[in-house]
């Protein structure tokens, strides 16, 4: 099982980002610490969580670093006993919030691994994308987190904007590939609707050999593509790959969807309705179809790979032809994708 927490508080809101998170609402902060506590408290109970049998807990947002470490005792207390020995636990960090004091707080409570949201080293895409953070406050962040003990360390870069050039996407991967990380994700930019972007013609570069260049450059500095937006450089990240393979997932917080067997749960995305009621949720049931159409299409982006045996005898046709077409390979009994650029249409191409 595992168990994402997300925090909708940001100290500005970027140029791309369509993501749950608000900039005006601190003083919920305090009343949220108490309902993500009370909402974990309610899961226990209706999902019959065993304790030690949560193996990974990843904070994302908006921005976690901008919740006062202290803000996370309560429920990291309440979440403790759950969690598996071994278990991985994450949290997402912006440079300019991530102070020294705060990734010690995290540490402290067993926060072993930090994904920062660096988009780029250069500061002029950074203002185009509305980060407010700098190059220099990026790398002291991630220096920082080394120096209190971060075993794991990961950023995001964007590309695909219209900021890019070869010779920046070059630059970026240069210092991100002499920092001291194992793990990177970079995203392609989507213009998301209710964002600057959306109204903004030129903020996507569309240029795939900017993408390829992306991808053959990542893996020259050693950082190995195990999904369509992530690298590894020794690290894959845990949550990312169970989330993959159709693990249960409890969602905690302001619009953090949860998923049990064939049922997603949708809390409020509103931070006030949430804080008044944090236990109250919709209920989507999926179907079996659903189920199998999810499982391809993330499988077909990643190195999970896909269990041949469980599926319709149509399915697995489908499949042993783009393995006869060298498209794919099946090791085992799982097909792997090999062209993660042509995800989608596969995943298409399966199941219609
Ligand atoms: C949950 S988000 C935000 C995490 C954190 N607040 C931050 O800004 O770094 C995680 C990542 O998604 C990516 N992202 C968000 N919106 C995107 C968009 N419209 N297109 C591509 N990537 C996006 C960014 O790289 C971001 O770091
Ligand atoms: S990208 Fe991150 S910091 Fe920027 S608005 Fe979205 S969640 Fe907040």
């Amino acid at each position: 099982m595992l168990l994402y927490l997300h925090i909708p508080f940001c100290d500005s809101k970027c140029h791309y980002c369509a993501f749950c998170s608000y900039t005006d609402k601190a003083q919920l902060k305090k009343p949220y610490s108490s309902a993500i506590t009370k909402q974990f408290n309610f899961e226990v109970q209706r999902l019959e969580i065993k304790k030690g049998s949560i193996n990974s807990l990843f904070v994302g947002g908006g921005t976690p670093s901008t919740f006062p470490a202290s803000l996370y005792e309560p429920f990291m207390f309440a979440v403790s006993p759950y969690l598996s020995k071994d278990a991985e636990i994450t949290t997402e960090a912006n440079p300019n919030s991530a102070t020294l004091s705060w990734l010690e707080g995290m540490r402290s409570f067993g926060f072993e691994r930090v994904s920062f949201g660096v988009q780029s080293f250069d500061d002029k895409k950074l203002k185009f994308l509305g980060r407010i953070h700098s190059q220099k406050e990026a790398i002291e962040a991630i220096l920082n987190a080394e120096k209190v003990g971060f075993k794991n360390i990961s950023i995001d870069l964007m590309y695909d904007t219209k900021a890019d050039t070869k010779k920046l996407l070059q630059n970026d991967i240069e210092i991100a590939s002499n920092l001291p990380i194992n793990h990177l994700s970079a995203y392609s930019l989507t213009i998301e609707k209710n964002t600057k972007f959306y109204n903004h013609q030129n903020a996507r570069k569309e240029s795939l050999v900017l993408a390829k260049y992306m991808v053959n450059s990542l893996a020259q500095k050693g950082f190995k593509q195990y999904e369509i937006s992530n690298f590894s450089r020794g690290y894959e990240c845990f949550h990312n790959k169970r989330y993959w393979e159709g693990d249960d997932y409890v969602g905690v917080g302001c619009g953090a969807v949860g998923f049990y067997k064939n049922r997603r749960f949708y809390p409020s995305q509103n931070p006030q309705a949430y804080i008044k009621n944090p236990t109250h949720q919709e209920v989507e049931q999926l179907s079996a179809d659903d189920l199998r159409l999810e499982r391809v299409f993330l499988a077909m982006r990643s190195n999970v790979g896909l269990l041949m045996d469980d599926l319709p005898q149509k399915l697995k046709d489908k499949l042993t032809l783009l393995a006869d077409e060298k498209k794919g390979i099946v090791v085992e009994g799982r097909f792997y994708n090999l062209d993660y650029f042509i995800a989608d249409e596969m995943a298409l191409f399966v199941t219609s």
